[in-house]
C-alpha cells in the first residue's frame, strides 16, 4: 500500500519483541521527525514500571492509562510513535490509530520473539507475564491479536532475521512512495 510522507504520524504496532522502539528511533531519524515510546511515557507519568502498574491497578488500570495516553499522542505532529504490544485490544484505540496516521505492523516468528525478549534486560522489570509466560503465551496471544493488528495495518513488515536498520529503511522507502 502506498503511503504519503506528509502524513504527520507513523504508529508502529506489533507484539513485544518485534523491535518497535528501535525501529521508531531509526525511522524518525530518516524522516527528520521526533519519536516517542508510549510505554516509556506511561511509566514516567505513573512514576512506576509497567509491571508495578499491573500489580497496583491490574491490567484494566494499565489499559485505561494506555488509551488516555494514545489519545494524547494522536495530537503530536511529525512523530513516530512506538506503541505497547496490546494497544490494539481496544476498538477505540484501533479507530484512533487508523484516523491519526499511518500504521505499520512489525511481525516476527514466535521463537525470534522469545529470543529477543530473553535478551532484553528490561523484560523482567517492565513486562509482566500476560498469561502463562514463555513460548506458549507468545503463540496464544499472537493467535488472538493477529486479526487486530491486521485490521489497523497500512503496511506489514516481517522483522525476523532482519536488523532494525534494515526494517526502518524498508518502511522509509514505502513511505516515500506515497
Ligand atoms: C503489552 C506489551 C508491552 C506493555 C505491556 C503490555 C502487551 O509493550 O505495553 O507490558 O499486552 O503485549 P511492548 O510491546 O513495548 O513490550
Amino acid at each position: 500500500m502506498l503511503m504519503n510522507i506528509s502524513d504527520e504520524r507513523v504508529f508502529l504496532v506489533g507484539y513485544r519483541g518485534t523491535g518497535k522502539s528501535s525501529v521508531a528511533r531509526l525511522l524518525a531519524h530518516h524522516l527528520g521527525w521526533q519519536w516517542v515510546d508510549a510505554d516509556e511515557i506511561l511509566e514516567q507519568r505513573a512514576g512506576m514500571t509497567i509491571r508495578q502498574v499491573f500489580e497496583a491497578e491490574g491490567e484494566t488500570g494499565f489499559r485505561k492509562r494506555e488509551s488516555l495516553l494514545l489519545e494524547e499522542l494522536c495530537e503530536l505532529r511529525r512523530t513516530v510513535i512506538a506503541t505497547g504490544g496490546g494497544v490494539v485490544l481496544s476498538g477505540l484505540n484501533r479507530q484512533r490509530l487508523k484516523a491519526a496516521g499511518r500504521v505499520v505492523w512489525l511481525t516476527a516468528d514466535p521463537p525470534t520473539i522469545r529470543h529477543r525478549l530473553e535478551k532484553d534486560k528490561s523484560t523482567a522489570e517492565r513486562r509482566p507475564a500476560l498469561t502463562v509466560g514463555g513460548l506458549a503465551e507468545i503463540k496464544e496471544l499472537l493467535r488472538a491479536r493477529e486479526p487486530l493488528y491486521r485490521a489497523v495495518a497500512d503496511l506489514t513488515v516481517d522483522t525476523t532475521g532482519r536488523a532494525p536498520e534494515e526494517v526502518a529503511d524498508t518502511i522509509h522507502k514505502s513511505l516515500n512512495q506515497g
